[in-house]
C-alpha cells in the first residue's frame, strides 16, 4: 500500500499510530543530525522528522524539492505546533523512506506566492497546478459544476450529449474547421454553442436538457474570453420569459448557497436594455452601486427612445458640448475637494486611447453649496447647479462629464463609473449582486462588412433562433427589411424590434444569456430572409432545422452560462484563465504544448490538402 493516510489527514488523536504517507518534497530543513521534510500532497503538508540514523541515509540519498517520497513512521505531537495548517499539531518521526520519483529543480516554487512569470507557468502548467492557489480555483470550479448537476437534475434537466464535429452554428464569431479525411476538401466546423442541437432535442420532445460542455469560438481573446470555453447550456419546452428566468436565477442562487454559503434572499432585479444603456451606458451594468448617468444630450437615434435634457447645457456658447452628438454626467460621491493633481490624473485617464476622450468636465459640488466647475467661463453658478440637481448630486460630490460621439461616449463614461466605482471601494469582492437585461434589440446594422457577409444589412444582435418580442413579430413580417438609405437605418421599423432575450449579469460581467426561440417555420424562414439568406443558402445551412419545425416543434426557449466566468467571478478573479486547468495564452496557444503547430507532410497528403499560406 502506497499511503495510509493522505498528507491533510493526521491530527492530534493520531498520536501513535503507524502510518504510510507519499507526496512531493515541499521544503527540507536540515538541523545538525536532522531533518525536517514538508511533504505535500492534494490535501496539505504534513511535517517529517529525519532522525539521527535515517539523517546518514538521506546524505546517501539526497532529497530535493519536488522528489516523490514514500514514508512509514509514527505520528507524534509536535513541540512547535504551526497554528496556520491543519496538520500543525503533529509530526512523523520517519523510521524508513523511499525516494519514489526524483525531480529536477522547478523552475519556479510550489507556493501560493510564486516566483514564476506567467508564461513560465504556463509553459509548466502541471507544475503551475501543485500550487494551492490554482488548486483552490479548480476546487470551486468542481464544486459549482456539481452544485448545478444537482440543482438540475432535480429540476428533471437531463444531461445530453451533442456532437463536436459539425457544421457552423452562428453565435458571432469564426468557427475552427477540421478537414475530413474521408470527405476530401470537406469541413466540419466545431460548435460555437450547441445551439441548434438542443433545439432540435426540444423537437424530440426532451423537454428539459443540459451540458456543461466545450464551446469553440475563434475571437479575439480577452481576460474573461477563451477559444475554447466551457457553457451551461440548457434548454426548457413549453416555457415563457418568466419561467426562465426563474428557473435559472434559482441554479445561481443554489450556486451561491453551495459554493460560498450565501443566502442570496433578495429578488433579482430586471432591467430593460434600454434603461441599462440610459442609466449605466452599457448593456450590462454592476448595479453594486449607483452613480447613474446624467443623459444631457443624445443623437436623435429612435433605439433610446429616452427624454435628454440639453437645455441645461446649451445657450452657453461651449463650443464642445455643442459640437457633441452626446453629452453625459455622473456624479462621484464625496470627491468635490479633489486637488488639480487627481482631477488630471482622471483627465489621463479617459484619454487613454483604450477610452478614447479628448477631454473631461468636472463641476465640483463644494459642501459650502457653492459650485466650481472647468468650464466657471461658459456656465453661471446657477447653472451648475441645475446641472448637479439633475445628475442628483450632493454637496460634496464631483461631477464627471464626457461629450462626444453617441457609442464612445456612453462607452466611456460606463468604463469612467467602474473605474470610479473600483477606487471608491463600491466594487466589493465579496458582495455579489445579479440583474436580468431584459428586450434587447433584435438586430443590428452593419454599416461596416463583419463576418464577410457584407455592409449594410442586419444581423442577429444575439442568434438567428431567437424570437421578436411577441408584439413585435409583426413589425418583423409585415415589413421588407431592405434598408433604402443607410444613414437612415435607425429609421427602419427593425431597429425598433426588441428580441424575447435576456443576459444574467452579475457584478457588471454578463454570466449568461438565451432567449426564447423560434420554432415556427416560416417565421424562421422570415428571419433568415431578414438576414439576408436567399432560400438556397437557408437550405443549406439550416436545412435540417427548418424541417424539424415541419414536424410539431414546441415553443420552447433557452440560455447559456459562461461556466468559466461565473466561476472566476465567484473566486474574485477577473480572468478566467485561472479556473481553467489547461487555457491558452492570449494569442490562442498552448504554450507547453506549443500548438497550434505544423502538421505532416503525410497528413496534409491524406487530407488532400495543399497548403498555400498567404
Ligand atoms: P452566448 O454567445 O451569449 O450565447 O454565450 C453564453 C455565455 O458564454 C460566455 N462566453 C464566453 N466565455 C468565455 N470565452 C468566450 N469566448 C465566451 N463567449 C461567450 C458568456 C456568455 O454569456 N447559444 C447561446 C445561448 C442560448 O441562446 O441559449 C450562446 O452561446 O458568459
Amino acid at each position: 500500500m502506497y499511503r495510509t493516510h493522505t498528507c491533510g489527514e493526521l491530527r492530534i488523536e493520531h498520536v501513535q499510530q503507524a502510518v504510510t504517507l507519499a507526496g512531493w518534497v515541499q521544503t527540507i530543513r536540515k538541523f545538525g543530525s536532522i531533518t525536517f521534510v514538508d511533504l505535500r500532497d492534494r490535501y496539505g503538508i504534513t511535517q517529517l522528522l529525519f532522525g539521527e540514523e535515517l539523517n546518514k541515509q538521506l546524505d546517501e540519498n539526497p532529497l530535493g524539492r519536488e522528489f516523490v517520497l514514500q514514508v512509514k513512521g509514527t505520528v507524534s505531537e509536535r513541540s512547535n505546533k504551526n497554528k496556520n495548517i491543519a496538520t500543525g499539531d503533529i509530526e512523523i518521526l520517519v523510521n524508513e523512506f523511499s525516494i519514489l520519483n526524483k525531480s529536477e529543480v522547478p523552475p519556479f516554487t510550489i507556493t501560493d506566492e510564486t516566483d514564476g512569470g506567467d508564461d513560465l507557468r504556463m509553459k509548466y502548467r502541471y507544475l503551475d497546478l501543485r500550487r494551492n492557489a490554482v488548486k483552490k480555483n479548480l476546487e470551486l470550479r468542481y464544486a459549482v459544476s456539481r452544485s448545478t448537476r444537482n440543482y438540475l437534475h432535480e429540476n428533471n434537466f437531463m444531461d445530453i450529449e451533442t456532437p463536436f464535429l459539425i457544421k457552423s452554428t452562428p453565435e458571432g464569431a469564426r468557427d475552427f474547421v477540421v478537414p475530413s479525411r474521408m470527405n476530401p476538401g470537406q469541413f466540419y466546423a466545431l460548435p460555437q454553442s450547441p445551439q441548434t442541437f438542443k433545439q432540435l432535442l426540444m423537437v424530440s420532445g426532451y423537454d428539459r436538457y443540459y451540458q456543461i460542455v466545450k464551446c469553440f469560438r475563434d475571437e479575439d481573446l480577452r481576460a474573461d474570453r477563451q477559444p475554447e470555453f466551457t457553457q451551461i447550456d440548457c434548454e426548457m419546452s413549453f416555457v415563457e420569459q418568466n419561467d426562465i428566468l426563474n428557473m435559472f436565477e434559482g441554479l445561481v442562487k443554489r450556486i451561491f448557497k453551495d459554493v460560498k454559503n450565501i443566502d442570496y434572499t433578495e429578488k433579482v432585479e430586471r432591467m430593460t436594455w434600454e434603461d441599462a444603456m440610459w442609466h449605466y451606458g452599457n448593456d450590462k451594468p454592476d448595479i453594486r452601486f449607483g452613480m447613474q448617468l446624467l443623459n444631457l444630450k443624445k443623437p436623435s437615434s429612435v433605439y433610446i427612445n429616452k427624454k435628454d435634457q440639453p437645455e441645461l447645457i446649451n445657450g452657453a456658447d461651449f463650443k464642445v458640448f455643442d459640437e457633441a452628438e452626446t453629452v453625459l454626467a455622473i456624479a462621484v460621491p464625496g470627491c468635490s475637494e479633489y486637488s488639480r493633481k487627481q482631477t488630471d490624473e482622471i483627465t489621463e485617464w479617459v484619454k487613454r486611447p483604450q477610452i478614447g476622450m479628448k477631454g473631461l468636465v468636472f463641476i465640483k459640488c463644494n459642501t459650502d453649496g457653492t459650485y466650481k466647475s472647468s468650464v466657471d467661463k461658459f456656465y453661471s453658478e446657477e447653472k451648475l447647479k441645475a446641472i448637479a440637481n439633475a445628475a442628483n448630486a450632493k454637496a460634496g460630490d464631483l461631477i464627471l462629464m464626457l461629450a462626444g460621439t453617441e457609442e464612445r461616449t456612453r462607452k466611456a463614461i460606463s468604463e469612467l463609473r467602474l473605474e470610479m466605482g473600483k477606487r471608491l471601494g463600491f466594487r466589493k469582492e465579496n458582495e455579489f449582486k445579479l440583474l436580468w437585461v431584459l428586450d434587447f434589440p433584435l438586430f443590428e446594422f452593419a454599416l461596416e462588412d463583419q463576418d464577410g457577409g457584407g455592409a449594410g444589412r442586419w444581423v442577429a444582435r444575439h442568434h438567428p433562433f431567437t424570437s421578436p418580442k411577441p408584439d413585435h413579430i409583426n413589425i418583423m413580417i409585415n415589413n421588407n427589411p431592405k434598408v433604402e438609405d443607410l444613414d437612415k437605418y435607425l429609421e427602419h421599423p427593425y431597429a425598433n424590434i426588441k428580441a424575447n432575450a435576456y443576459d444574467l449579469v452579475l457584478n457588471g460581467n454578463e454570466i449568461g444569456g438565451g432567449s426564447i426561440r423560434i420554432y415556427q417555420k416560416e417565421l424562421q424562414q422570415k428571419m433568415f430572409e431578414a438576414l439576408g439568406m436567399d432560400e438556397h443558402e437557408q437550405q443549406h445551412k439550416f436545412g435540417f432545422l427548418l424541417g424539424a419545425f415541419e414536424y410539431g416543434a414546441p415553443p420552447h426557449g433557452g440560455l447559456a452560462f459562461g461556466f468559466d466566468r461565473l466561476c472566476a467571478i465567484l473566486g474574485g478573479s477577473e480572468s478566467i484563465r485561472d479556473f481553467i486547468a489547461f487555457p491558452k495564452n492570449n494569442s490562442g496557444r498552448d504554450v507547453m504544448l506549443d500548438a497550434p503547430a505544423t502538421i505532416d507532410q503525410k497528413q496534409f497528403n491524406e487530407l488532400q490538402i495543399q497548403l498555400d499560406l498567404k
